[in-house]
């Protein structure tokens, strides 16, 4: 058997534009928004088509009416049972019942549960995390991580080689300051307590007195030339800063559960970045303005971009000019994808018009989120600070252990601190990817933490609960199979259930090809709420023999496409909760 299961939705919505295509060939209508959704309502069949509503105004016609052409020359789809026109234009489709069954049958064998691999021998860069050296990981690096961390997944989950790196911010002007600052200011033991605490504190003191002082910021700059001419001792410091900070960051990664197959910072390119002018002086893309080079980009109805400041520095766009060429020649990746805060739009609107100029093809992505707010007190003065990200991840642990404790008071104390963990760390994390990350968000610990509303705690509670029927069904029913047993659908909200089931491998596909990790968050919700109506409704280990199984079958893939779906959002599903 092939690895490959057709998705349904999916041939249901080539079906349906296929029908609006013939149908409305000449009117030049747009139709790629035809697709299919799940129904609400088992009355209205299994999926439903509204496309003719919205394309009313556009066709001038009514809906109803056009919603009967596509009908007309539809023609058979063969998982499809019946089609019928409904109220003011829908189009309900009700499936076979086998075609249904066969589809679950087949991918209840496959441990990509149906996922398509339409990634196989296609590599996609993603450029996350990306924090600043000597500077604490700020909450913008924090949605990195999360959101990138998801991403990651959902593409290797797809098949694709995804190469991750972190393009730490580890090289500029910033270095002179600090190592100058250091050597007068720093403070032993803090540097041992908190040692990118006290870097901060070095450096933002440091950088007041260039402004008191104007020799002062000569001698910073000195330090840097001397750095960047590969000075021996200022290198050594450098070097320590590095490690400090990245000891840091790996802590956060560690509890977070990130790992990146390479952590370039911007240094790696450094000795690219006179080549980068080269390249554009080639393209003729670089002028002289002001003292500085920088690059027009009036056709795109951009600002100018500096690619070399008038001292001789080099910018951050320059650095990744270097970086995406580095990338292209040594991956060649199809995709390039940037998660960063919304704060980097410009520049990376700048830097792709840049790309193109000089011939780059690879897609280029910039996925930007807004900036999450946090709980008043938490990161009150200096927001995001890693310190206190640690914080905000003990907090919630220690929540989370309350509410294991109570829930599960015979349990082992250390199995509670772990279970814990898992809870705390996830809620945090689903609080993050299950808001569409371009709107502002407030995280609170009442909705992080619900066990009743779309929270990452109720998902696992979720998924430990359905986890535990296939444990009673064992001890109730010992030496029996229930794999061996056909699915059968007879109840109408289960039959929802194994339509929504089968959506599973397009939601992944649609998170990954939007960039957004809320939409597997959503239908997981989504999901295990139909779940939980399947399991208040309908009997199951009272259910008569052969219904009984294939409903435990069902229960199965369902924990199954939770712990999935759960997995690529970063979450863990403990087996008890
Ligand atoms: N270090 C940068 C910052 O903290 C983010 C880097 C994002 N990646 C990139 N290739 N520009 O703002």
């Amino acid at each position: 058997m092939s690895d490959e299961v057709s998705m349904i939705g999916a041939t249901l919505t080539a079906w349906m534009r296929g029908a609006f295509g013939r149908a409305f060939a000449d009117t030049g209508a747009d139709l790629s928004a035809v697709d299919v959704v799940v129904s609400t309502n088992p009355e209205f069949g299994d999926f439903q088509c509204n496309a003719a509503m919205a394309l009313g105004k556009a066709l001038r016609q009514p809906p109803r009416q056009i919603a009967q052409a596509a009908l007309a020359v539809a023609g058979e789809h063969p998982a499809v049972a019946r089609t019928e026109l409904a109220g003011p234009g829908f189009i309900n489709i009700t499936l076979k019942d086998e075609a249904l069954t066969q589809y679950l049958e087949a991918v209840s064998r496959l441990s990509t549960l149906g996922v398509p691999q339409v990634g196989v021998g296609k590599t996609v860069l993603l450029d996350y995390s990306s924090p600043n050296v000597a500077k604490p990981m700020h909450i913008g690096h924090i949605r990195s991580t999360i959101i990138g961390g998801a991403l990651d997944r959902f593409y290797r989950c797809l098949g694709y080689r995804v190469i991750s790196d972190n393009h730490i911010g580890d090289w500029g002007t910033q270095f002179g300051i600090l190592i100058h600052g250091y050597r007068h200011f720093v403070d032993e033991e803090k540097l041992r307590e908190y040692p990118v605490e006290e870097l901060e504190r070095i450096y933002v003191k440091s950088y007041e007195q260039t402004k008191a002082e104007p020799t002062w910021l000569d001698a910073c700059r000195n330090e840097l030339v001397k750095l960047q001419a590969g000075d021996a001792d200022n290198r050594r410091l450098w070097e320590q800063f590095v490690q400090w900070s990245m000891a840091e960051f790996e802590r956060v990664y560690q509890r977070l559960g990130v790992k990146f197959d390479f952590v370039r910072g911007e240094s790696f390119y450094n000795d690219r970045l006179p080549g980068v002018m080269a390249a554009l002086a080639e393209h003729g893309l670089v002028r002289e303005s002001e003292g500085a080079q920088v690059v027009f980009l009036e056709e795109e109805g951009l600002p100018v971009c500096i690619v070399r400041k008038g001292d001789g520095g080099f910018n951050y766009a320059t650095t990744d000019l270097a970086t995406v060429a580095s990338r292209v020649a040594e991956f060649a990746p199809e995709k390039i994808i940037y998660v960063t805060d919304e704060r980097q739009q410009l520049h990376f609107r700048q830097f792709f018009a840049i790309c193109r100029r000089l011939g780059v093809t690879t897609a280029l992505q910039h996925v930007w989120f807004g900036l999450m707010r946090l709980p008043e007190g938490t990161f009150s003065t200096r927001q995001g600070n890693v310190i206190r990200l640690e914080r905000l991840l003990d907090e919630a642990e220690t929540r989370a252990l309350a509410i294991v404790q109570a829930s599960r008071p015979e349990m082992d104390p250390a199995q509670q601190r772990e279970v814990a963990r898992a809870v705390g760390i996830g809620a945090v994390k689903y609080a993050d990817l299950s808001q569409n990350p371009q709107t502002q968000i407030t995280f609170t610990w009442d909705k992080a933490l619900a066990l009743d509303g779309n929270s990452g705690p109720y998902l696992q509670y979720a998924y430990a609960r359905i986890a535990s029927v296939r444990d009673k069904y064992a001890e109730r029913f010992p030496g029996i199979d229930p794999e061996a047993a056909p699915l059968q659908l007879t109840e109408p909200v289960e039959r929802m259930l194994a339509v929504k089931l089968s959506r599973f491998p397009e939601t992944v596909l649609r998170a990954a090809e939007l960039f957004r990790p809320s939409v597997v968050a959503d239908y997981l919700y989504d999901l295990s709420q139909t779940y939980s109506s399947f399991y208040q409704n309908v009997p199951f280990l009272k259910a008569p023999e052969g219904v009984r199984e294939s409903r435990v079958r069902l229960c199965g893939l369902v924990a199954r496409v939770l712990k999935q779906g759960l997995g690529l959002l970063g979450i863990e599903t403990p087996g008890r909760i």
